[in-house]
């Protein structure tokens, strides 16, 4: 099952109060909105967000004994505003983004975000998106899919990727998560610490699913769904995100930064939860 990442700190820096409202933007299987439900002594309120109503169906089933206290939304968090206003909800007094996907996501293989278990090139949090992975692997033109190589995975080595990948797709479509990372990996050096096919894999799904101009709009949005002094934190698990984050907090003329220090995982966290290496943590306060 996913292993929640930094819970002691979100639930810290998200100042949790018995009595209040809280938002979990990206809930996925729910492990901190339960946290965040226990540490206010199973007295708050909870919307619970997903893109992906997979993820909202596990978190159903995962949170069923605090149903009574959570609206479950199966929509992205870019919407918020309009969420909000649909569900006729009042100001919330916290929201975490814990960003990226989650391990049931990865491991099930089903809708393609990885490569150890072999599934169909498609990466959407949610099929309503048009654009999947294999479009963009075998129908792209080889400058795009350069750009997002660049823009997306900061890889360095783009041109020559994506000239490789419109020489062979010419002579049969790449149909599989295991077979494109399997082509990657022969063309591709890489630290050993990290497959060679993880940057180009994470490059596809943040374009596929339009990951950073979601985040933006979700961070600008929450801001209006905030009563005065609450907290937004969010975790993410590379540098293009951070450095969004990292600009909103600074620049955001209605937040206060609560932390001007990135906030990381402990190493025994990290020894436990491999995933946990890479994260980093944000935290700002609403002031108007
Ligand atoms: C790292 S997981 C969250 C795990 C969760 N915090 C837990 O402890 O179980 C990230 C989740 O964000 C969701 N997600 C990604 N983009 C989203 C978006 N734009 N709006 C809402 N959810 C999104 C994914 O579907 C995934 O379930």
């Amino acid at each position: 099952m996913h292993q929640p990442v930094m819970v002691e700190k979100v639930v810290e820096f998200l100042n949790v109060q018995p009595d209040c409202v809280y938002i979990d933007a990206t809930c996925g299987t729910g492990n901190h909105t339960r946290a965040i439900i226990e540490a206010a002594d199973g007295n708050c309120k909870m919307v619970c967000i997903d893109k992906d109503p997979r993820a909202i169906e596990r978190a159903k089933e995962y949170l069923r004994d605090f149903s009574d206290r959570i609206i479950f939304i199966n929509d992205g968090f870019e919407n918020i505003e309009k969420i909000f206003r649909d569900a006729g909800l009042d100001r919330a007094h916290g929201i975490l983004f814990d960003l990226g996907f989650s391990f049931e996501q990865i491991s099930s293989g089903e809708a393609g975000f990885g490569f150890k278990q072999d599934g169909p090139l498609d990466m959407r949090f949610n099929k309503n998106s048009l654009i999947t992975a294999y479009d963009v692997i075998n129908r792209f033109p080889k400058n795009e899919i350069e750009k997002i190589f660049e823009e997306f995975g900061e890889i360095k080595d783009a041109k020559k990727l994506a000239h490789l990948i419109c020489m062979e797709r010419k002579n049969k479509p790449f149909e599989t998560t295991r077979e494109f990372a399997d082509f990657i990996t022969k063309h591709r050096k890489s630290k050993k610490t990290i497959h060679p096919a993880t940057q180009v894999f994470q490059a596809i799904r943040i374009f596929v699913n339009n990951e950073i101009e979601n985040l933006k709009m979700g961070l600008a949005g929450a801001v209006n769904v905030l009563a005065s002094g609450a907290r937004i934190v969010v975790i993410s698990y590379h540098s293009i995100e951070d450095r969004i984050v990292k600009k909103f907090m600074k620049t955001n003329e209605r937040i206060k930064m609560v932390t001007k220090k990135v906030i990381v995982p402990d190493n025994l966290e990290v020894v436990i939860n491999p995933r946990a290496r890479s994260a980093k943590m944000r935290v700002g306060e609403v002031i108007n």
